[in-house]
């Protein structure tokens, strides 16, 4: 077979090394891919937003099977467009990816089939966003209503800092066409958990959860990243709470997306908040999450490729898909200076990371430079290992990441460790 998977992540990455086990896969491509990835995908410079450029390679080449990953492309229709042409993908079309690209509607298809979530109010004046502040309790968030490359949330401790996030997205539109629509709402507190599931429409099942570490400094200080690293599974998520998770959140969604006519196929992100009074959406994600996906994957034993190929043949409830009882954790290493400026085209050495068993390099900002790799980005590596637990999966990440060497590498010490505690 044929395959391309469209991205350059560190997701994109772990994707690929996944695919990679399956025997039935003669050629792998990856647009555009990144400078870390050739030993197991070939780079093609098309870009992951290159609609008409994808497409077009991709009937050039007769592709049997396209991963569309990012939100970008999803949102831009790349999975209706291969449809039409009659190549088969994994990924929902756009209308199923406007659950992520527009949160008002993911709000409100919560409110209208009753799956738990923050309360809030939509808004698409500034001034009647800041009347309603004057009397909303604070914290409250407010969010862009699109896509904004994660950055769109602001959390606001008091009424000054709201008014100031719906200045910054409606009158200064830092994010476009994306802040013209807000939404505020209530702040919610307790564990955070990310949940995978792989759904045809009509079955899902959940993948092991996860945890993310958004912030850039120990302890969860500092400013928000694209994620400094991750553990699974996630050890709030219990066997109670996953049940119920499943009844009062999972699916009533895909029912519900069914119901709206918009059946969604492919990765579903629950971003989860385990609040006082039960599990809550944070958010939806059309996608496979990074650098979730960079934990998840090491842990499935069944071929990605079949379990995608039965999301697109709408035949998930008849095939197995199993994890190992193991864990997982990915340390990301990032450049001094993420997430604000940073300098690029250091050279990366691995040291003998390649043969540490159980670990895995997953390379997101790397570019290639006369056969050598060289930093190309904010966020670098992500280094993962698996083990049977928890503790020594952290251990093993943390070893290997200390045989990784680039000018200003920076790395979060505490990854897993409220996890572990
Ligand atoms: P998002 O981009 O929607 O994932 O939001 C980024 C982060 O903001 C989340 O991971 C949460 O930590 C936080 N957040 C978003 N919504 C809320 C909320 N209603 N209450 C508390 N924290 C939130
Ligand atoms: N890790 C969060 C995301 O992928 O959006």
């Amino acid at each position: 077979m044929k395959v391309m998977v469209i991205g350059s992540g560190g997701r994109e990455h772990a994707v690929v090394k996944k695919l990679r086990e399956n025997p039935n896969i003669e050629t792998l491509y990856v647009l555009p891919g990144n400078g870390g990835m050739g030993d197991d995908a070939t780079c093609v410079p098309i870009k992951a937003t290159d609609i008409d450029g994808m497409a077009a390679f991709a009937a050039e080449q007769k592709i049997d099977f396209v991963v569309v990953t990012p939100d970008d492309p999803l949102a831009l229709g790349a999975v209706d467009r291969l449809h039409s042409l009659g190549i088969r993908c994994f990924g929902p079309d756009a209308k199923a990816a406007e659950i992520e690209s527009s949160k008002i509607f993911a709000k409100n298809l919560m409110k209208k089939y009753g799956i738990p979530t923050a309360r809030y109010e939509v808004f698409d004046c500034a001034a009647e966003a800041m009347n309603y502040i004057k009397t909303a309790p604070a914290p409250m968030v407010v969010k862009a209503d699109g896509l904004a490359l994660g950055k769109g949330v602001f959390i606001a401790q008091c009424r000054e800092e709201a008014n100031a996030a719906v200045s910054s997205l409606m009158e200064d539109k830092i994010f476009g066409k994306s802040g013209e629509k807000i939404i505020i709402e209530e702040y919610l507190q307790g564990p955070e958990v990310s949940v995978l599931a792989f759904t045809d429409g009509h079955t899902l099942v959940p993948m092991v959860s996860s945890m993310d570490h958004k912030r850039i400094g120990d302890g969860d200080t500092g400013p928000n990243t694209g994620g400094m690293g991750t553990i699974a599974p996630n050890p709030f998520y219990t066997d109670a709470v996953a049940k119920v998770c499943m009844e009062t959140i999972y699916l009533p969604t895909v029912k519900a997306m069914c119901a709206e006519g918009r059946p969604f196929k492919g990765c579903l992100y629950f971003g989860l908040m385990l609040t006082q009074d039960g599990p809550k959406v944070i958010e939806y994600n059309c996608r496979f999450g990074d650098p979730e996906t960079q934990v998840v994957l090491p842990l499935l034993k069944s071929d990605l490729l079949e379990i995608m190929l039965a999301v697109e043949e709408e035949r998930l409830g008849e095939i197995k898909v199993e994890f190992s009882s193991g864990a997982a954790c990915c340390v990301v290493m990032a450049s001094k200076g993420y997430p604000m400026e940073y300098k690029t085209g250091y050279e990366i050495d691995l040291g003998n990371v390649p043969q540490m068993p159980g670990v895995r390099v997953y390379c997101a900002g790397v570019k290639e430079k006369d056969g050598r790799m060289v930093t190309g980005g904010g966020r670098v590596l992500g280094v993962t290992a698996a083990a049977d637990t928890l503790k020594e999966a952290v251990q093993r990440a943390y070893a290997a990441v200390a045989e990784v060497s680039f000018e200003g590498a920076y790395y979060r010490k505490d990854i897993g460790k409220k996890g572990i505690n």
